[in-house]
């Protein structure tokens, strides 16, 4: 069954442990978006927020990590209780060496890319990742639009995980919503990342049922 992983930029912050309550028989995890204004055109959580959420909830966290440096903050989001730490492609000059990093540090490292990056710049990274994150918007806000040209994508990179008999998960991020998450998993998506599609959907109970049809 595919991890429902719950973006809470997309909760009503004013009252997120309700909010985490009200959906928690619907998701897996945790997924917490941390942006600096400056990779990303917006600004939201630090490590702290992670700490905040360890007060009520044992779920796994994800830090996206949509920052400059990742570097500076990987082992402080970890030592606060993210279980996973997702970089980007494009802000790591040393990607095999972060990457490294964090899974020494006992957390699963994912490794992100942007709507325009090529997942050939991925070539090299794939046998050392527990996952990928393919982002199906630009990153940076809640809410927007799934991008149609990422449906390749996904394909494509499932078809190499197939063929190199890689062990890694797929994620996708952005505009997932009950109308095309069970495609993504036929197409072989594992991680489904939903903001809007968990908090602000008035249809959450379906989705599980939705999956369901995929087993
Ligand atoms: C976008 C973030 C996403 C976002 C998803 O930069 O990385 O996690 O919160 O929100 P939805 O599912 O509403 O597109
Ligand atoms: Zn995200």
């Amino acid at each position: 069954m595919a991890i429902i992983s719950a973006s809470i930029l997309a909760a009503d912050l004013a009252h997120l442990k309700d909010e985490v309550e009200r959906v928690k028989d619907h998701i897996d995890e945790i997924h917490l978006d941390v942006m600096d204004g400056h990779f990303v055109p917006n600004l939201t959580f630090g490590y702290p927020m992670i700490e905040g959420l360890r007060k009520f909830t044992n779920m796994p966290i994800d830090a996206h990590l949509m920052v400059t440096n990742p570097d500076f903050h990987i082992k402080l989001f970890i030592e606060k209780g993210a279980t996973r730490v997702t970089i980007h492609q494009e802000t790591c000059y040393h990607l095999h060496r972060s990457v490294e990093f964090i899974k020494s540090l006992g957390a699963e490292a994912f490794v992100a890319i942007n709507p325009a990056t090529p997942l050939s710049t991925l070539e090299e990274i794939l046998p050392y990742v527990d996952g990928i994150l393919i982002m199906t918007v630009n990153p940076g806000f809640s809410g927007q639009k799934f991008i149609p040209s990422m449906w390749r994508k996904i394909k494509k990179l499932s078809e190499i995980r197939k063929d190199n008999d890689y062990k890694l998960k797929i994620a996708v991020d952005g505009g997932v919503g009950n109308e095309n998450a069970l495609e993504l998993v036929k197409s072989g998506v594992d991680i489904l990342v939903m903001g809007y599609g968990v908090f602000r959907n008035p249809n959450l109970p379906e989705l599980r049922k939705l999956l369901s049809k995929n087993e």
